[in-house]
């Protein structure tokens, strides 16, 4: 027995009936003890995770860590009496905080689900986990070492369209599949970039930890623009890949069952608005995964016209699944899913429609913290999906094929 299963064996012992579950409790919660919550970024979608979160019975927000000014005054408007911090560390210093939500930019992933494993607290972490390939590495380890529960912010992981592709796959009604198309479309007014912010006026030295936010990136004078605009450069953000293919590819691993992919290619550029972005608007991504089988991904900021979806092409059956702008055919609007039996191969087969309600992500997070389960978007989902998404990028950046091995060897570069 090595040290580490040993000691797990040791702690497993000495919980008695916790030896069954898949995660140890860093402290026994009772059915009526309020889980208590922190978060570290509090801003765009960190305060609609906190209102998700308060909404969530049996929870307590007990602070939240920012580093500039503004976002801590708007958490405290939405949640009164909170502690707020400009330093994530004093946040985690609290011993009666349980769990913790991280939502902070890109860049700062890693560093936010390390120290907060470390601190001994369960883990909600926005996609894409990490930055990078290393990063992914390392907090796919940490948090298999650490007992803590990880729920990553794949919240379609979640989705009742996802069991329903997966029960049908498994039913053996899609046949081989050999393909999957997926795509993910918007648009803006002309001179509008997509995810552009316009810096607020009181986005200043003065009321920003701006080295917290650097964390590590060379230093340099202060630049509200980055801080408020960070998704649009290499430093500190993957781009749309980071952004939304991290959530279908996920999205699709899990319906197949994918292992991670054996290698990507990707093409495109800054075509929509050339306004000093760094990161591609336009994208076609390809991966080849092991066993016959090629994934396509497309995006673009200049045309929404067909929202976003999935098609899993099988021998037997079609699955598709979208969010759709506007359904040219039946003028739908929103989330479907459905498959179509291959006539050729199934020819007395029905066609069905997915009917599965969604379970409420945040929920599910806060119900494993208490049963100590293992989450609807555990880490190894979040590991999976960030290896990829950064094999695309790296794809793209040196404009050739990566290979996974490639991808592993390449150090990261700002
Ligand atoms: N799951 C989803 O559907 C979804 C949707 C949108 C965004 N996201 C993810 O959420 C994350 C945040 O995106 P956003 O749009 O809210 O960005 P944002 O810029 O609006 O918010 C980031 C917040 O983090 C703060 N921050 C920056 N550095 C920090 C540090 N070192 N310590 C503490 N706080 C720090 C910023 O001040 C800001 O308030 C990203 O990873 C993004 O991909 C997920």
């Amino acid at each position: 027995m090595t040290a580490k299963t040993r000691r797990d064996f040791l702690q497993q012992a000495a919980l008695g009936t916790a030896a069954f579950l898949a995660y140890p409790p860093a402290k026994v919660l009772g059915a009526n003890d309020r889980v208590r919550v922190g978060m570290i970024g509090v801003g765009n979608r960190g305060q609609d995770l906190l209102q998700e979160v308060v909404a969530v019975r049996g929870v307590q927000l007990v602070g939240i860590a920012d580093i500039y000014s503004r976002q801590r005054d708007e958490a405290k408007k939405l949640a009164p009496g909170i502690e707020t911090f400009d330093d994530h560390r004093r946040l985690l210093d609290r011993k009666d905080i349980d769990a913790v939500i991280v939502a902070s930019p890109l860049h700062t992933h890693a560093r936010h689900f390390l120290d907060t494993l470390s601190a001994g607290k369960d883990l909600y972490a926005e996609k894409t986990m990490t930055w990078s390939i290393p990063e992914a590495e390392q907090c796919l380890a940490a948090a298999k070492d650490s007992g803590r529960v990880v729920q990553i912010g794949l919240q379609f992981q979640s989705s009742g369209a996802l069991a329903d592709a997966r029960r049908w796959i498994r039913d053996g009604i899609v046949g081989k599949v050999t393909q999957v198309e997926s795509w993910m479309s918007r648009n803006t007014p002309h001179g509008q970039g997509q995810w552009v912010r316009p810096v607020p006026r009181d986005c200043t030295p003065q009321n920003v930890n701006w080295s917290a936010f650097l964390n590590g990136r060379p230093d340099r004078p202060f630049d509200a623009y980055r801080l408020i605009n960070w998704r649009l450069f290499w430093e500190f953000s993957g781009g749309n890949v980071t952004e939304n293919l991290v959530h279908q590819i996920a999205w699709t691993m899990t319906a197949l069952d994918l292992p991670l992919p054996a290698a990507a290619t990707m093409s495109g550029g800054v075509f929509s608005e050339k306004d000093g972005r760094e990161v591609p608007d336009t994208i076609a991504v390809t991966f080849d995964f092991p066993d016959d089988l090629v994934v396509t991904w497309q995006s673009t900021f200049s045309n929404r016209h067909y929202g976003l979806g999935e098609r899993i092409l099988g021998s037997d059956g079609t699955i598709e699944h979208g969010w759709l702008e506007s359904d040219m055919v039946n003028g739908e609007e929103g989330e479907f899913i459905r498959y179509s039996p291959e006539k050729i191969n199934r020819p007395h087969a029905a066609a069905l429609t997915g009917k599965t309600k969604d379970q409420d992500h945040m929920s599910n997070w806060m119900e494993c913290i208490r049963t100590r389960k293992a989450p609807n978007a555990p880490v190894e989902i979040g590991y999976r999906s960030a290896m990829a998404v950064h094999m695309a990028n790296l794809a793209y950046r040196r404009r050739q094929r990566i290979t996974l091995e490639e991808a592993k060897a390449i150090a990261p570069q700002f």
